[in-house]
């Protein structure tokens, strides 16, 4: 396993696995690794011979009010797992290399990028595209893979790559759940009981309105509610709850009757720490209808 710090041993390195005939992928991080990220680095083992695992935690996708400075950072831990799900190659670059004096280039999101977390983080997203697209530029991988997870993430960064013409495949990993039903999250950390007990109410909702969009029902706000009815009593505040196309995540009227394929995402707090789940109905099974499936 080889530990990079420096943007131009990366690019070196990821050029000379290319020019022995390999194949290379990505699998950007935040560090403070757990089962999800280890998901996503067996996918990109799978498909490409080189796997390279990006760790930083990025300032610029941090609004003024949140996490940067307690973000968990645990490299050691991290590259342990990340060697063990099958990584060739830790990234683990200072906030100075990745932006340095002078660095004023930022990559603008669109529509994807409006509704949902965007409008509770209205710069998170460029923060986002313009961090990935710097990994993709030095690295050259020719698979990237993100979870379902962050599914407007994994939506607006789909999106940049066509719309930038980037030849990347952008793969989507199911999301890793705790038996609880839980989404694995690096903050998850952050919460102690009685919290993480209440967290749990948010995947019994995702279940909730699949069950009932399994059962036929299709209006928007009958969704919601199904869900809603759920999680408001055990957390302390909603961002959103909220059916969107999904593709481009924007969110159906409440009068909507949805189609046959749409996503259901939340984010809501929980002693202070922020929470996003989604199922995409008609598409994936209620979260709690595979928890544990491989994080157990
Ligand atoms: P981070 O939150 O560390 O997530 C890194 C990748 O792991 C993302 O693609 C995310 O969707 C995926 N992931 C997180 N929890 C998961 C779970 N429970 N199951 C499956 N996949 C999961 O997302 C970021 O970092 C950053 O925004 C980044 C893309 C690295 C840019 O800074």
């Amino acid at each position: 396993m080889r530990i990079v710090r420096a943007p131009e041993e990366l690019r070196a390195a990821c050029d000379s696995a290319r020019a022995q005939g390999s194949r290379v992928a990505v699998v950007p991080t935040m560090g403070a690794l757990h089962k999800g990220h280890a998901t996503l680095v067996e996918e990109a083992a799978r498909r490409a011979s080189t796997v390279v695992v990006t760790i930083f935690v990025n300032p610029t996708q941090f609004g003024p009010n949140e996490d940067f400075a307690k973000y968990p950072r645990t490299l050691d831990a991290d590259v342990e797992m990340a060697g063990a799900a099958g990584a060739t190659m830790v990234f683990a670059p200072a906030v100075d290399a990745m932006y340095p004096a002078g660095d004023e280039t930022r990559v603008r999101v669109g529509k994807t990028a409006l509704a949902l977390c965007g409008e509770h983080r209205p710069t998170h997203f460029e923060g986002v595209t313009t961090i990935v697209a710097k990994l993709f530029s030095l690295v050259g991988p020719s698979v990237a893979c993100f979870g379902r997870k962050d599914y407007q993430q994994l939506r607006v960064i789909t999106r940049m790559a066509t719309d930038l013409f980037l030849p990347i495949e952008i793969v989507p990993v199911r999301t890793v759940r705790e038996a609880d039903g839980l989404a694995l999250s690096s903050r998850n950390r952050y919460l102690r009981e009685p919290d993480r007990t209440r967290a749990a109410a948010i995947p019994r909702g995702l279940t909730a309105a699949a069950r009932s969009f399994a059962a036929g029902e299709r209006s928007a706000s009958a969704l919601e509610a199904a869900c809603r009815s759920i999680i408001e009593p055990s957390v302390d505040s909603i961002d959103y709850i909220t059916v969107a196309n999904a593709d481009n995540v924007e969110p159906f009227a409440k009068d909507a009757h949805v189609p046959d394929r749409a996503l259901l995402a939340v984010a809501v707090r929980v002693a202070g720490t922020r929470l996003i789940d989604n199922v995409v109905l008609g598409e994936e099974p209620a979260p709690l209808e595979r928890a544990g499936e491989g994080a157990a």
